[in-house]
């Protein structure tokens, strides 16, 4: 099966194909062995998968494309600032192999030219790790075309010239033929598109090699890179390239150029013959193609992420699965709306997180409690984490408590606050903050038949009766009271602990609701007859007591109008809970 990008690619790539403009480098002699009709691709995505068409197996020398990871290893082993001060980051507006300085600092224009590239390599550790980093970044050993690095040294005098420059400025601080010889073999790796996209890619994944999920350099280094290489990548052409193509790339004369796009994939071609700048012909065809056919500038604005609040609502509307009695009930109608749920969804970026700025801001005078629900949220870069900052610091200096649902340990270091896995034990966390401030005990430890809402208006002798027709039992934490599909013959009271009850959906379980002492569980199918329709299991260890519809039919032939109560008992509680679960149900449609 053809993937829709391959078909794509394969597209570009016949239309390029069909480019024969252009001649192949001859400078460096060994060079001019190339086949001018050897035509290569490769790309590939941060999370590696790799697409390759045409000649991705011949071997090149990487040449210039080295010059940008000479540079990253250069800023790994000596710092910013030692780098910096011997290398420029000023585009120069002239050709790779120019003899031009800055000439108030002395400095190479960049690192991208090549005497910024040799001074780059002057900077480097010993031959072992340099070509440890550079394996970094391919995910294998390069090996050295050592035809080419001998055609090259042999023919390298203009090189040999803007090193001794540099040596005469006191830039240079090494031996002139000893950098040389590693610029040389620097240049003379051999790679072919995979290896050069890999590469491509490991920049495009913040430094880490998609394929073998080494880093290979730190994210703040990547980001000077690719600077870099957006404004200098292309010598003469950099200008013209950022303004049409819009990625950061590198070409060398061997016919490479290697795109990136940031977070997103790096791509490779193979192509010999070289323009005026040289640039593979080809090789800026295709990235021109495939930037114009996908819109892949860098500096196209990404589309505005406004819907990071996914739902908004109060804690009266909607309710922990805590299941409340009657008069705990009234207390959360009443108090819950000082309690605001946000619940959050994609990528916390600069303008997501202003955007939810503005809504937590607009809560302050109102909300007592806000929580955070981050479960959808699936990325917080640093942007998104420094306003994350500013909102905590914003609810710090003000009454509201915040509190977190399913925060990534990133937002959970930034945001001091309260954390719940579900925002289910968020809102029972509340709710029990807001019972007890009301004087109503949020869930008794242990209740009396009494205490039962469904036996409201029993008189003694009558909870009596009940109390000798049921029995209580215990449960273990854990153990199932009833299943799906089981015989409904009774009815719970829970006296004491808790019960979930659980839907299954497919392989797994969901709580739908937790009953503690005082509620009543299985009544439905037990007065309706029929089978059970979830699971109820012993949330903590549980006492309750179990009534028998037999038994309760029994006791309700004597008394038939404590009968009626109970049934309307029943009901009221039933209709208050569907009252409640529609109100849920509109809140977050
Ligand atoms: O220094 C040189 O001339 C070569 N080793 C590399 C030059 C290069 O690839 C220029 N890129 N277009």
């Amino acid at each position: 099966m053809q993937l829709p990008l391959e078909a794509e690619l394969n597209a570009i790539f016949d239309h390029v194909a069909g480019i024969h403009q252009g001649e192949v480098a001859d400078y460096i002699p060994a060079l001019q062995a190339a086949d001018p009709d050897w035509f290569g691709v490769s790309l590939v995505t941060v999370d590696n998968h790799r697409y390759d068409i045409g000649d991705f197996k011949q071997g090149f020398t990487i040449q210039s494309v080295s010059k940008p990871f000479a540079y990253a290893i250069a800023l790994e082993q000596r710092g910013i600032d030692a780098v910096l001060q011997r290398i420029g980051v000023e585009p120069s507006g002239d050709p790779f192999n120019a003899i031009e300085f800055d000439m108030n600092t002395r400095r190479p224009y960049n690192p991208m030219v090549n005497a910024g590239a040799i001074l780059t390599t002057s900077l480097l550790g010993d031959t072992d790790s340099v070509a440890a980093a550079f394996a970094r970044f391919a995910g294998r050993a390069l090996e050295l075309d050592e035809v080419v690095r001998r055609s090259e040294s042999d023919s390298g005098d203009r090189n040999r010239a803007i090193a001794y420059l540099m040596r005469n400025f006191g830039m240079l601080e090494t031996e002139v033929e000893t950098t040389l010889q590693a610029y040389f073999r620097q240049c003379a790796l051999l790679v072919d598109t995979r290896d050069l996209a890999t590469m491509g890619a490991t920049l495009a994944n913040r430094g880490v090699n998609p394929m073998t999920g080494e880093r290979a350099v730190s994210e703040a280094n990547v980001v000077r890179v690719l600077s870099a290489m957006s404004t200098c990548g292309m010598y003469d052409y950099a200008g013209e390239w950022l303004y049409s193509v819009g990625l950061p790339a590198k070409s060398g004369v061997s016919g490479a150029v290697l795109a990136v796009l940031p977070g997103q994939f790096g791509l490779a071609i193979f192509s010999p013959p070289l323009d005026g700048h040289g640039n593979s012909v080809r090789g800026l065809a295709f990235c021109r193609e495939i930037s114009d056919r996908f819109s892949l500038h860098l500096l196209s604005p990404p589309a505005s992420d406004t819907s990071v609040v996914r739902r908004a609502y109060g804690g009266d509307a909607v309710r922990s699965k805590r299941h409340r009695l009657a008069a705990q009930d009234d207390a959360l109608k009443r108090l819950g709306s000082t309690t605001k749920v946000f619940e959050l969804q994609g990528q916390l970026r600069f303008g997501s997180c202003e955007v939810l700025s503005r809504a937590v801001a607009a809560e302050l005078d109102r909300a007592e409690v806000l929580i955070l629900d981050f479960r959808r949220v699936n990325t917080v870069d640093r942007s998104g984490a420094s306003l994350l900052r500013a909102i905590g610091a914003l609810l710090e200096s003000s009454r509201a408590e915040l509190v977190l649902v399913g925060a990534p340990p990133e937002v959970a270091e930034i945001l001091d606050a309260v954390s719940f896995e579900s925002h289910s034990d968020a809102l029972e966390w509340r709710e029990n903050q807001l019972l007890e401030r009301s004087s109503l005990e949020p869930g008794m430890a242990r209740c009396a038949l009494a205490d039962v809402e469904v036996l409201d208006g029993a008189d003694a002798d009558f909870l009596a009766l009940i109390e000798a027709a049921g029995t209580y039992t215990d449960y273990q934490k854990g153990a199932v009271i009833f299943d799906v599909g089981d015989h409904a013959d009774r009815i719970y009271f829970v006296i004491a602990g808790s019960v979930d009850v659980v839907l299954a959906m497919g392989e797994s379980f969901h709580r739908a609701t937790t009953f503690g002492p005082g509620a009543t569980f299985g009544e439905m199918a037990a007065l309706y007859g029929g089978t059970r329709t979830a699971r109820v299991r012993a949330a903590t260890p549980c006492v309750c007591f179990e009534l028998e519809v037999a038994a309760l039919n029994e006791l309700s032939r004597d008394r038939p109008g404590i009968a009626l109560q109970i049934h309307t008992n029943i009901g009221r509680v039933l209709a208050h809970r569907v009252a409640q679960l529609s109100e849920e149900v509109l809140t977050l449609k």
